[in-house]
């Protein structure tokens, strides 16, 4: 069936206008002042309202095992979710979890196949290395699967060392591949946790104190000239501190070939979030970190240094000892309360992906901090671009997937636990009041979204098979 999206205003990430979509099957047919209604077609009335591509999410963690426990949101529940924020794609990490890289893939595909709601692709954590993995790592590709992540953290658990980042970014270089990377410093993070812990400090405010603002610093700019030693570009991932995106400028000033994403929470959350009683719902790596550090992400934001805003999206149960209601049924999973007592026990990550949209959207575009055409860029063109979608995702053109999100600018709504769709029974934006809603949400041409009403389906979703990568 064809859907004919009437009189809307476009926005993509260079143009705003005043035009029509036909969508037919999967993709969008023509963009056109007018376009002549027929028999047969679905008719979407967009005057007044915004259309934009629908959101692409590259950082997103369903059903992640961690401290015992998993994050909260599955391929359905978050797909569901982010669907309702106006995304409709995300890519999730695969956890190096077995010997060979292609087991690794496919448990990951088993996981997500019969679940996705949305459209979907995959990044490859390297997190252990040896002569194997290097000579599996370019047949990801054949999987679709180009970008690899890396870390510089979490000691003894997905660390590599500088050699072998440097070997993984060489390996990516000759195969066309991205590697990404989790900039923080283990060392230092263990002796701090261990000194802590030592001295009867175990409230989550140490999570941040023993995680330092300079060792992200410090990475970000190791990571960068790893790469530049390897002649390879690098991504950086959910960058939060004001000296790590001046590492970013100063890196793609002197024209390295160096990326950086972020995500809302860095912009608006600090460590005085995690002094208070329910601090643990802010416990994320890295962690929230100063005021300063917020306005030196929204100045990276503002100019141009960031490319991405994703979400790290990776939910735990504030109180995982009582249920919440999902789709008419109970459900409680083990969350932060794991670390009452020790802020080491507390699950890292955050609730996010059905956020990021109407909270960038009112903080920056209503503020004037960023254009439409900003926003559109960050959230959707520049992802899909870096990582391989582009034009099939990240845009309205003809040929392009229909992947559509029509919002209504001038509603408003107190946003909180009750809006989001998250699988959780807490949301960071408790009570903030938005202007710009998401209304409708097309995916592939076919209505999943509409008001309140979920229209979309498990297993609905296809997995995204990436060629490539690009350097913004
Ligand atoms: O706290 C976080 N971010 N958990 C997810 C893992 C990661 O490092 O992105
Ligand atoms: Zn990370
Ligand atoms: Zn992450």
């Amino acid at each position: 069936m064809a859907t004919l999206i009437k009189s809307g205003m476009i926005i993509t990430a260079s143009e705003t206008y005043t035009a029509d979509v036909l969508v037919e099957g999967e993709k969008i047919a023509a963009i056109a002042a007018h376009i002549p209604e027929m028999d047969g077609m679905q008719v979407i009335d967009a005057a007044g309202k915004l259309v934009m591509p629908g959101g692409v999410d590259v950082h997103t963690h369903f059903e992640l095992p961690m401290f015992g426990t998993v994050s909260s949101d599955d391929h359905y529940t978050g797909h569901k979710a982010a669907a309702f924020g106006g995304t409709t794609t995300t890519i999730d990490f695969i956890s190096q979890d077995f010997d060979h890289l292609p087991d690794c893939v496919a448990a990951w595909h088993k996981k997500a196949n019969d679940k996705a709601a949305i459209d979907y692709g995959f990044h490859m954590n390297i997190s252990r290395f040896n002569p194997e993995i290097a000579g599996e790592i370019p047949d990801l590709r054949k999987e679709g699967i180009t970008s690899l992540k890396v870390f510089t953290a979490y000691n003894n658990r997905l660390r590599l060392d500088d050699g072998g980042i440097f070997k993984v970014m060489r390996i990516a270089r000759d195969n066309g591949m991205l590697v990404m990377a989790h900039a923080e410093n283990g060392d230092v993070i263990d002796v701090l946790i261990e000194e802590a812990l030592a001295a009867g400090h175990t409230t989550p405010e140490w999570h941040a104190l023993t995680r330092p603002a300079w060792g992200e610093v410090e990475a970000s700019f190791r990571v960068i000239m790893l790469a530049a030693q390897a002649e390879a570009p690098v991504y950086i991932v959910h960058m939060n501190a004001k000296g790590e995106a001046e590492n970013l400028r100063r890196a793609r000033a002197q024209g390295l070939p160096v990326m950086g994403e972020t995500c809302p929470q860095y912009m608006f959350f600090t460590i005085k979030h995690l002094r208070q009683p329910d601090g643990a719902k802010w416990i994320c790596s890295p962690p929230m970190r100063s005021e300063e550090d917020n306005d030196g992400i929204w100045k990276a934001v503002e100019d141009g240094t960031i490319q991405v805003m994703a979400t790290d999206h990776c939910p735990f149960f504030f109180d995982g000892m009582r249920a919440i209601t999902y789709e008419g049924q109970p459900i409680a999973i083990p969350g932060k309360e794991l670390g009452r007592d020790d802020f080491t026990k507390i699950p890292n990550g955050l609730p996010g992906v059905g956020d990021r949209l109407m909270i960038l959207w009112t903080t920056g575009v209503g503020s004037g901090r960023i254009s439409p055409n900003r926003f559109v860029e960050m959230t959707s063109t520049n992802p899909a671009k870096i990582f391989g979608m582009y034009p099939q995702k990240g845009t309205l053109l003809p040929g392009s997937d229909a992947d559509i999100a029509i919002w209504d600018p001038k509603k408003e709504i107190q946003y909180g636990v009750a809006t989001a769709q998250h699988r959780t029974d807490y949301n960071l934006y408790e009570g903030w009041k938005l202007r710009g809603v998401v209304e409708k949400v097309l995916l592939r041409g076919k209505l999943i979204v509409d008001g309140s009403t979920w229209l979309g389906k498990r297993g609905e979703g296809r997995f995204i098979k990436r060629s490539g990568v690009t350097v913004l």
